[in-house]
């Protein structure tokens, strides 16, 4: 109830500050890079349990707002990223795009660390903030960020924590994270202030009136190859060249602890729209950080048996001989209404790095993993990067929701 009543709240005070901003109609989305980069030294088990530990991490984050509070672990397997410039002149770093957490910070390669400019003022707050499996904490400064290298993205004063400690981003090449998920979860990150929040970029960018919605489009084409830049972010909109068809706005689920992060509601089905359920509706997340297509246990029971997948403990994903591979059946998904296709070749891992996860060449290994709890908790699923790279997705913070539409790339076959 009182969740509810913020929520209005809420929605009432963004509509009423919205309203003049919308009106500018000059103001276009601001398109920028998304990069991938796979460090499969530590193979495909580190993936899922990279994965693992954040899911737990997001379960355990809602029930404890407070200066401990546990929130999302970095994926040092995986990473997408983007360019961001940080001060004047600035100096560019290159951060994990995070729609599971909201706080922006550099510093985590320590011979990089945060730079004080003339256009840095520090702030009197220290920011803390616990992961699954590691930390950072720092001083808060308001700087000027530039996401992105063409400059058309540039805030004042955003908040920028630089860290002065930070443990779990050892050995990767990412210099910190830029959280552009709900401004809420930046609640108790504030040492002496746990009820103060911190504008995310993409507040301050409206703010600013760089952008004019608090929209962030997401797009990444499936690919093959461990390092790539086959993706982008599209602040304050979206771009209709990356979508077919037209986007799907479902609200944030209003189901805990999904609903504080990019919540949903969904069911899946295998073999066909009206096959076996393998998930009834229920709520889980949407989230950048996250890799692989991870679902509860239960669920996740049944699509082995239906796949006549085994666990594979080489790479820690389910694999599938070749002739299991052809009788493979499509997943889909039904998000407000609609139903999405997930092939069978979005179901498997790229073929061509099978090796490099430990796998042998000929075996087949599938991307679904467990999230690690029985459905009905109330984030029984985290749709990552590996679904994300078959569908074009936006966060509307302004108007709590979420977006989804069909690529060229949605039933491509590429593994
Ligand atoms: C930093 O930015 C915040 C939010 O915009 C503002 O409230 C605060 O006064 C700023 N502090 C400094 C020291 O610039
Ligand atoms: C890749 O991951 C391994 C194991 O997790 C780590 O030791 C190594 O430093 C990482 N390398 C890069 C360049 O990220
Ligand atoms: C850390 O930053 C330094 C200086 O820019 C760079 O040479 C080094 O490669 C970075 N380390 C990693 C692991 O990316």
């Amino acid at each position: 109830m009182l969740r509810l009543y913020t929520f209005l709240l809420l929605t009432l005070t963004l509509t009423a500050t919205a309203y003049p901003l919308a009106s500018i109609s000059h103001i276009n989305p601001i398109t920028i890079p998304l990069a991938r980069y796979l460090n499969l030294t530590g193979g495909a088990a580190k993936i899922l349990e990279n994965d693992r530990a954040r899911a737990n991490a997001l379960k355990l984050g809602s029930f404890a707002k407070d200066p401990a509070a546990p929130v999302p672990v970095a994926n040092a397997a995986t990473s997408y990223t983007v360019q961001v410039g940080v001060g004047s002149p600035a100096q560019t770093y290159n951060l994990l795009v995070d729609t599971g957490s909201s706080n922006t910070w550099v510093g985590a390669n320590k011979t990089k660390p945060y730079r004080p400019s003339k256009s840095s003022s520090r702030t009197p707050d220290e920011v803390a903030v616990k992961y699954g499996s590691g930390s950072f904490s720092g001083e808060l400064w308001n700087d000027t960020v530039i996401i992105g290298s063409n400059g058309a993205l540039t805030i004042s004063k955003q908040g920028v924590a630089a860290a002065i400690m930070s443990t779990g981003f050892e050995g990767s090449n990412i210099d910190g994270i830029l959280g552009i998920g709900p401004t809420d979860l930046t609640l108790g990150t504030i040492k002496d202030d746990p009820k103060k929040t911190i504008p995310t970029v993409t507040d301050t960018a409206q703010t600013d009136g760089v952008i004019s919605s608090r929209e962030v489009g997401v797009f990444f084409a499936p690919t093959t190859s461990s390092d790539s830049n086959n993706g982008e972010l599209t602040f304050g909109g979206v771009n209709p060249s990356k979508f077919t068809g037209s986007l799907n706005y479902v609200d944030i689920t209003s189901t805990s602890p999904a609903s504080n992060y990019v919540g949903i509601d969904q069911s899946i089905t295998y073999g066909s729209p009206s096959g076996t359920q393998i998930l009834g509706t229920t709520s889980g997340i949407v989230d950048t950080g996250t890799t692989l297509l991870l679902i509860a246990t239960d669920a996740f029971s049944q699509y082995k048996t239906l796949t006549n997948a085994v666990a594979d403990k080489a790479t820690g994903l389910l694999k599938i001989a070749p002739a299991q591979y052809d009788n493979l059946q499509s997943l889909f998904f039904t998000i407000g209404g609609e139903t999405y296709e997930f092939t069978k070749d979005a179901q498997t891992w790229p073929r061509s790095l099978n090796e490099q996860v430990g796998g042998d060449a000929n075996s087949i290994y599938l991307i679904v993993g467990d999230v690690g709890s029985k459905s009905g908790q109330g984030l029984d699923f985290i749709n990552g990067m590996s679904f994300l790279e078959r569908f074009y997705t936006v966060y509307d913070s302004d108007n709590s929701r979420f977006g989804i539409a069909k690529t060229a790339q949605t039933l491509a076959i590429c593994n």
